[in-house]
């Protein structure tokens, strides 16, 4: 068996990255649909927008690797995302949704930061410094949408304590 190097835990990554991105994408409709408060909504279709670039930028770390995009099973964003649609088939309609959801959507993006910083680092060592800008680009908006969702999470929390605790 060959030695296996940096720059092939550096392509498994690209492609567990670029599986998990897929998946978002798909899920991240889903919870706008079902989140009930309207700047939660805006937020989830805000950062599809987003998702949609870094599956963007990740096809040219493939294009910069040689590589065709293919994406490798992330069993990981696959637990994450199944618990969030528990979640959401779980508290339909009741008030503690919104909070349910934006702690979701925040194991989601602490995931993707832990392996866009991964990657980030891994890029320069290896000296693809292209790669490693573009990683750093996606991680900024990574960061500031589970920053947002802190500040969303601050009115939905008062939400989710219910009348009772009002
Ligand atoms: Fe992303
Ligand atoms: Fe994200």
């Amino acid at each position: 068996m060959a030695e296996k190097t940096l720059n092939d835990l550096f392509l498994d990554t690209v492609k567990d990255i670029y599986f998990a991105e897929k998946q978002v994408l798909k899920a991240l409709p889903k919870m706008a649909r079902a989140a009930q408060s309207p700047d939660l909504k805006a937020a989830f279709e805000k950062h599809k927008l987003e998702t949609e670039g870094h599956l963007e930028r990740l096809t040219q770390v493939f294009e910069l690797l040689g590589k065709p995009a293919r994406g490798k099973t992330c069993e990981a964003i696959q637990g994450i995302l199944a618990e969030g649609e528990e979640i959401m088939e779980e508290f339909k309609g009741s008030p503690a949704l919104d909070a349910g959801l934006i702690s979701s959507a925040q194991a989601v993006e602490h995931y993707e930061i832990t392996r866009y910083g991964t990657l980030k680092t891994w890029a320069l060592q290896l000296g693809m410094k292209d790669a490693a800008a573009l990683f750093e680009a996606t991680l900024g908006e990574e960061s500031a949408t589970d920053e947002a969702l802190s500040v969303l999470g601050g009115s939905a929390n008062s939400t989710a304590k219910g009348k009772r605790a009002a």
